[in-house]
């Protein structure tokens, strides 16, 4: 069995992040650009989650985006072989899965929608905001319309010890919210 969704044990609060004009846009052609409006957080606004950022297992953060819903996000995997990305990161990626790490800053506890395998599922967040965490090469997920919704995107190299040990202390709060793939 191989873990696809777990909520995540780390302290998220008293955040009222606004997005500002100077943030750079994601390209329409690199991310999703019909489901999310994505920007790049830049030093100051990394800064300003870097407690967030601590409890997280990453090396090195090669991107964060902060991204607000669209409409409903379609079936898809967010990282995937032939997507731009450099090929040590991707092997990283595929050395510690499962390891991407997404946070809801606003939006309902309801709307992610997850393939097992087999059948549709639709795992609840404990709260919003709320940090959770796909199998970011395996997890075909999409999400229902949820106006206002928004989301940071975390990437980077993953530190394999760090990972394992915040999965076992997430997977004893949330074992329940757990998902497997059949
Ligand atoms: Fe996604």
């Amino acid at each position: 069995m191989t873990l696809l969704f777990l909520p995540i044990d780390i302290q998220v609060k008293n955040i009222s992040f606004k997005r500002t004009d100077n943030l750079k846009k994601v390209p329409a052609q690199i991310f999703q650009p019909a489901w999310w409006d994505s920007a790049i957080l830049d030093s100051a606004s990394l800064n300003y989650f870097s407690d967030i950022i601590q409890q997280l297992p990453y090396d090195k953060i090669s991107i964060v985006m902060h991204k607000f819903q669209n409409g409903p996000v379609g079936s898809h995997l967010d990282v995937y072989p032939n997507m731009k990305i450099d090929p040590m990161e991707l092997a990283n990626i595929n050395d510690n899965e499962p390891c991407g790490y997404r946070l809801v800053l606003n939006g309902k506890d309801d709307v992610l929608e997850i393939f097992d395998g087999v059948n549709w599922l639709t795992p609840k967040l404990p709260s919003v905001p709320c940090c959770y965490l796909i199998n970011s090469t395996r997890l075909r997920h999409r999400v229902k319309d949820d106006p206002g919704r928004e989301v940071l995107y975390f990437r980077g190299i993953i530190n394999k010890d760090r990972n394992q040990e915040l999965i076992e202390k997430s997977l004893k709060v949330y074992k329940d919210h757990a998902v497997y793939s059949k």
